[in-house]
């Protein structure tokens, strides 16, 4: 076996690895078999800066000596409580806390264990919504091409990435999608939120009139669209967005799953960009990326729409077991208290221009066709091999990592999201490391 990873020897055959190539990965895997702060360690010894939090989770960086402890101490306490009918103390504290940091109205919080699962959740509270306050004609969903909103049938469906729709049917019907936001003849090397084009947002607003409003029961999108290659909102466009969904009655879903802990500089999206949606669908940083764990924040008057009725009856037919499970519950709250005693839910916007300065000073290298940044999150762009898409990126991740760097790469653009306790001189060794890679790119 040609192993990437030396001492890589057991059989790797049977685990089907998610979006992974299986087989070329099995000929030369790549496997971390430790972490601490900004870097991960792999089985041959090597020590990777870790460019990507992760899978954009780790935001307080790895072994954080508080969310071990507090996985440990629970472990300890309570494994596991029934999460139906039943409750334990820490997943109420942390719904109590968690609703701090959410602008004035959003103050109740459903679990589930993803941000796929937060997204199903947010689109079924949203048609039940309309349909406990007697308006059920409203079905349709309106997502965006080029969206993310995790794997399962609703968010594939919402969702704007053909490779993850075309396999699976017919998917959700009653879906519509806006268009994407990417324009690189008009935006390219902007530093920051494009100039141009708020005005993709009024495609909402013809979305409604060709189905007419009063059957729309809402809107989701990710506040800067991360899977598909870091698409940056254009200035006014989410505004402008949450101006037409109050015109037409519409809820409008935040897919916070990126955003969300701090990764702009703000706790979540919605302050940084002053705009208050109606639902907010997080995961990942929740938890830091530890235990699975994910949470969608509501309206009060979502929530109260729905306790009416008889008190003994169930008010939404919809949980999953491990929804606020005793181990997520306390991962989340040394996670926070990690946030919190550290700064770093804000810490992003004290590294936001060091960040972007070192980001676009790769503006030149060969094959460097966008270069775009928001917070602590970089994208570069690179112009496609010709006829072998995705290859050249791809080939960027393998040379990085060989050269100790970790990046994430989707179709030909290198995303970068570095926990959020990097320091510029890792900063400018993540740099240095990227403008050697795509020096030698072919
Ligand atoms: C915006 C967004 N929504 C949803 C998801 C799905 O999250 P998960 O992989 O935890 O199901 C992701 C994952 O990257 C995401 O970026």
């Amino acid at each position: 076996m040609n192993a990437r990873d030396a001492t890589a020897t057991n059989n790797l055959e049977a685990f089907w690895m998610p979006f992974t190539a299986n087989r070329q990965f099995k000929q030369a895997p790549r496997l971390f078999v430790g972490a601490e702060g900004m870097h991960y360690v792999t089985a041959n010894g090597r020590r990777v800066l870790d460019g990507t939090a992760g899978l954009w989770c780790c935001n307080a960086g790895h072994k954080r000596p508080k969310i071990v402890e507090a996985i440990k101490r629970q472990a300890e306490e309570l494994d596991y409580a029934p999460a139906f009918q039943m409750g334990h103390p820490k997943i109420f504290e942390l719904a109590a806390r968690l609703v701090t940091y959410m602008p004035t109205g959003i103050d109740h919080v459903f679990f589930t264990n993803s941000g796929s699962e937060s997204v199903e959740t947010a689109l079924k509270i949203a048609l039940a919504y309309h349909r406990v306050k007697g308006d059920g004609a409203r079905f349709r969903l309106i997502g965006r091409e080029r969206g993310y909103h995790g794997v399962n049938f609703g968010g594939i469906s919402v969702g704007g990435i053909v490779a993850n729709r075309k396999m699976f049917g017919t998917l959700l019907t009653g879906v519509d999608h806006l268009p994407h936001t990417h324009d690189i003849k008009t935006n390219a090397f902007t530093r920051g939120e494009p100039e141009h084009g708020a005005d993709l947002a009024d495609e909402l607003e013809r979305i409604c009139l060709l189905h007419d409003p009063s059957t729309v029961a809402a809107c989701i999108v990710e506040p800067v669209a991360g899977s598909t290659g870091v698409l940056i909102p254009p200035k006014g466009y989410l505004k402008r967005l949450r101006e037409i969904c109050d015109k037409h009655g519409i809820l409008l879903i935040f897919d916070e799953v990126i955003t969300g802990y701090g990764r702009l500089g703000a706790a979540f999206a919605t302050e940084f960009f002053d705009v208050v949606p109606d639902i907010i669908v997080t995961a990942k940083g929740l938890t830091n990326g530890v235990v699975p764990m994910g949470a969608v924040f509501v309206k009060k008057e979502i929530y109260d729409a729905f306790m009416h009725g008889p008190e003994g009856v169930i008010e939404f037919f919809h949980g999953y077991t491990y929804s606020g499970n005793p181990m997520a519950a306390a991962t989340a709250l040394g996670t926070l208290d990690t946030y919190e005693d550290e700064g770093l839910l804000t810490r992003a916007s004290e590294l936001a221009s060091y960040w972007e300065d070192a980001l676009h000073s790769l503006k030149g290298l060969p094959h460097v066709i966008d270069i775009r940044n928001l917070g602590l999150i970089g994208a570069i762009e690179l112009e496609p091999i010709a006829g072998a898409p995705t290859k050249r990126a791809f080939q960027a991740f393998l040379d990085a990592y060989d050269s100790n760097l970790l990046i994430r790469t989707t179709g030909d653009i290198i995303a970068l999201s570095p926990p959020l306790i990097i320091e510029k001189s890792e900063i400018d060794v993540l740099f240095d490391t990227l403008s050697g890679v795509l020096k030698n790119l072919h």
